[in-house]
Order: structure tokens, then C-alpha cells, then sequence
């Protein structure tokens, strides 16, 4: 079978790795992909909103499933468009990819589905908002409803912040419409693990933990980013702690969706915060996590583009997944300045020499190759990422794998998995 992967991340090469060593696959394109992906299949130079071109190449092109990575496309209806044209594709419908493109409306069914979450509001006025938080001496956690690249996320200790938080988002507009409305919520405290589950409409299938590590600098601090580092599994979640999240998370969740008349199909996340209280959701994502993918995708040994097939057709409960047991870790190299302004185009060295060690996958994420060469091309850049027979072994030689590796103003955390090693 011919298979469309759509986006350009570090995720989509661990993606398109992963279903490169399918039995089934006959031809893997990825549309953008990136000098990474290139290695698993053909670029195809279309981008992940031209839905047209999209359609016309998997026309041309005998695809049998389309999988799309990014949320952006797929709450624009990139699933719905290839559905319509008898196309299997892989990823909810624009419809229930609301699920992650508005919290508001996340948030309002977590509530209806009676799955725990923090206390929050939603607030389409500043003035309403600002009030709300003024009117608070206890944290909040400030966020835009709509799409914003992992950033739109502000976690305040003081209120003062979260209306300077507020007042960036609603009135400023620095993340467009995806700020017009924003939900303000209760800060959370525990540890955070990240749940990815395939979920066919009815039946789920959750996979191993893994834990992403969202703000930029060591020991949790300074801004939120899309993630710069994970591992799996989370040692956090005990067997009976995933059993608890997925009886009163993920399953009323994917019933709700039926209820709500938005039926969920394609990969759901759910960011979890493992509070004293018990686990709470953060967030629902509607696709693989970026990071988390690429320690989680190291480690199945199964057949994805089979399980991914499974999805499309209802029939996920006659899939069994298997798993490496070794831990892997993925430490992101990242531009200096990200996550806000930082420059492109320098030449990233040691790639090759970093893959030769055993048990290490270099993923490209915002890399581009030009003459030969691969140069920095976005914020997150790389994803070293390393199979070990601890998860500390497994960090020792994700930063064995980062060291050889330059570019100027490489930026890493070095503390990625050390809570799991703690
Ligand atoms: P989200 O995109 O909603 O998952 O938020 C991004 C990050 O912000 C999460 O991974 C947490 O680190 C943090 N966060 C979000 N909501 C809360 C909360 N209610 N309490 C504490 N931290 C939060
Ligand atoms: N790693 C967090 C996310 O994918 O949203």
C-alpha cells in the first residue's frame, strides 16, 4: 500500500521511521517531510494546507492512507476532505479535532463527561477576565482556547502575571483569533505524564507512558515551549494508575465525543497532571505528542502502519501491540532563542558520526539540506533520541549522541528524564 504522511516535524520522522519498516507499505511519501524523512521516502513538496494539492497527489498516486501528523490540518478538515474522496486517512474530523483547537470546547465537555480537570472559566472579554483573576490570590493558569503551537499556555504564581498573561493574549493578539477567547484555570500541582492512546470511534488502545518536559530551561523554568525532551515510560504511571486514566479519562472521553455527535478516531492524547488527588487532565491533543512520539515509537515493536489501518476500519480490537521493554529518551536541540526569535540556516555537523552509536536515532525536526549540507530550519531542530537498558542508560547515550552534534547557538536542557531517574 502506498502511504501519504502529511507535516514536517520530528514527530512525522518518527513517524515516517516507524512506517517505513511496515510489511505492508509499498510507497511512503511525506508531504512537506524534512531531510529526515527523506531517508524513509519521497518528499513531496506540497504544503500541509494545500488540501487540493493534497488530494490531486494521493489521486495520482494510488495512496491507500493518508496519515496526518500536525493539529493545524486537521482541525482545518484535512481528514474530512479525504474521506469524501473515498480515501482512508488517518486523524479525527475537523469536527472533533475541536477537541485540542478549543479548549473552551474541551473543557465543556470534560465537564459534561464528568472527567476531572482543574476548575477553570472561559472568558471572551478582557475586562471580564482580568476581573476573574484580580478577584484571586491563588495561581492561575492562563490559555488561549485556540491553536498556538504549544505557547499559548501561561502558568502565573501571581495573578498580576496571569492578567499581563491575559492582556498579551486578548488585547495584544500575539497568537491572532486563537487568543479571542481564553480559558483561566486553576494551577495544578504533581507530575506530568503524557497518554497516547489510538482510538478506532469506539474501541481505545492506549500505548506505553512518556513524559514531555514543556518549559524551555532546566528544572521546569522559564516559558512553555512545544517540548524539549521526552521519555517512555513515565515511571510515574503504575499499571494501576493507567487503568484509572483510562476508565475515567479516555473512555468517558471518547463516549462523550459519540454523545456530542463528533465521534473521535486517530490518535488522543491526554496531558495529564498526576496530582495527590489523583490524575487530572491538562489537555487533549488529537494527534501523536512532539516529542513523546519519538522515545514512544523507538520503543513499538509492532506493525504501526497495521494498527494505524485498524483505526480506519473500526477494528483496533483485533490489534495487540508490542513493546521494547528498554526506556528511551529524546533530548530536542533546539536554536538558541527558541521559543521566541532565534535564526536559521546554520550548518548542523556530527550527524552521521552521532547515528553510528548503537541504539540512537537522530530525528529531524526543523532541519532543511541545501548543497549536501543540513542547516537549522526552526526552533526545535533535532530530537537525539536513545534506547538504553535504564532509562539513565538511555539518557547517557541520548547526550553521548548530543555532544558530537553542533550548530551555532545549540541550545539543549540537560535534565531531560531526570525525574524518572530521581
Ligand atoms: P496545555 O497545552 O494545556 O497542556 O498546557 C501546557 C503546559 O502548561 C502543560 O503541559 C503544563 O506544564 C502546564 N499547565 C497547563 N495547565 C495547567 C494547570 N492547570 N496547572 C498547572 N500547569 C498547567
Ligand atoms: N509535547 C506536547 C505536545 O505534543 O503537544
Amino acid at each position: 500500500m502506498n502511504v501519504l504522511l502529511v507535516g514536517s516535524g520530528g514527530r512525522e520522522h518518527a513517524i515516517a521511521w516507524k512506517l517505513a519498516q511496515s510489511k505492508d507499505l509499498a510507497k511512503l511519501y511525506i508531504a512537506p517531510g524534512n531531510p529526515g524523512t527523506a531517508q524513509c521516502g519521497e518528499n513531496v513538496p506540497i504544503g500541509t494546507d494545500d488540501s487540493g494539492k493534497l488530494l490531486e497527489f494521493a489521486r495520482q498516486n494510488n495512496v491507500g492512507l493518508v496519515v496526518v501528523g500536525p493539529e493545524d490540518p486537521l482541525a482545518a478538515g484535512l481528514v474530512d476532505a479525504f474521506e469524501s474522496a473515498g480515501i482512508k486517512a488517518f486523524g479525527p474530523s475537523a469536527k472533533a479535532a475541536q477537541l485540542e483547537a478549543d479548549k473552551a470546547f474541551a473543557k465543556q465537555l470534560m465537564r459534561s463527561s464528568s472527567i476531572s480537570t482543574a476548575e477553570g472559566r472561559t472568558f471572551d472579554r478582557y475586562e471580564d477576565a482580568k476581573a476573574y483573576i484580580a478577584s484571586r490570590d491563588e495561581p492561575v493558569v492562563v490559555k488561549a482556547a485556540g491553536l498556538a503551537k504549544g505557547k499559548g499556555v501561561y502558568v502565573c504564581d501571581d495573578p498580576s502575571d496571569g492578567i499581563l498573561a491575559a492582556e498579551k493574549v486578548m488585547c495584544d493578539r500575539i497568537f491572532g483569533s486563537a487568543g479571542d477567547t481564553i480559558v483561566v484555570e486553576d494551577k495544578l500541582l504533581g507530575e506530568e505524564a503524557s497518554i497516547l492512546a489510538f482510538v478506532d470511534g469506539r474501541n481505545i488502545y492506549v500505548m506505553e507512558s512518556s513524559q514531555d518536559h514543556k518549559p524551555i530551561g532546566e528544572g521546569d523554568t522559564g516559558p512553555n515551549t512545544g517540548g524539549m525532551g521526552a521519555y517512555s515510560p513515565a515511571p510515574v504511571v503504575t499499571e494501576e494508575l493507567m487503568d484509572q486514566i483510562t476508565r475515567e479519562v479516555l473512555v468517558p472521553m471518547v463516549d462523550g465525543m459519540n454523545r456530542n455527535g463528533t465521534p473521535y478516531k486517530g490518535m488522543l492524547y491526554a496531558g495529564i497532571m498526576v496530582t495527590a488527588g489523583g490524575p487530572r487532565v491538562l489537555e487533549f491533543n488529537v494527534r501523536f505528542g512532539d516529542p513523546e512520539t519519538q522515545p514512544i515509537l523507538m520503543r513499538l515493536k509492532s506493525d504501526l502502519l497495521e494498527v494505524m489501518l485498524a483505526v480506519c476500519d473500526g477494528t483496533l480490537d483485533q490489534v495487540t501491540l508490542e513493546w521494547d521493554p528498554r526506556p528511551a529518551v529524546c533530548v530536542v536541540m533546539a536554536s538558541g532563542g527558541y521559543p521566541d526569535d532565534y535564526e536559521k540556516g546554520k550548518e548542523i555537523t556530527g550527524l552521521k558520526e552521532a547515528e553510528e552509536l548503537d541504539d540512537v536515532i537522530v530525528f529531524h525536526a526543523g532541519t532543511k539540506e541545501q548543497d549536501g549540507n543540513i542547516l537549522t530550519n526552526g526552533g526545535r531542530v533535532l530530537g537525539v533520541t536513545a534506547l538504553g537498558e535504564t532509562i539513565a542508560d538511555a539518557k547517557t547515550r541520548a547526550y553521548q549522541a548530543v555532544d558530537i552534534i553542533g550548530f551555532e547557538g545549540a541550545y539543549c536542557r540537560r535534565d531531560i528524564a531526570n525525574k524518572a531517574i530521581r
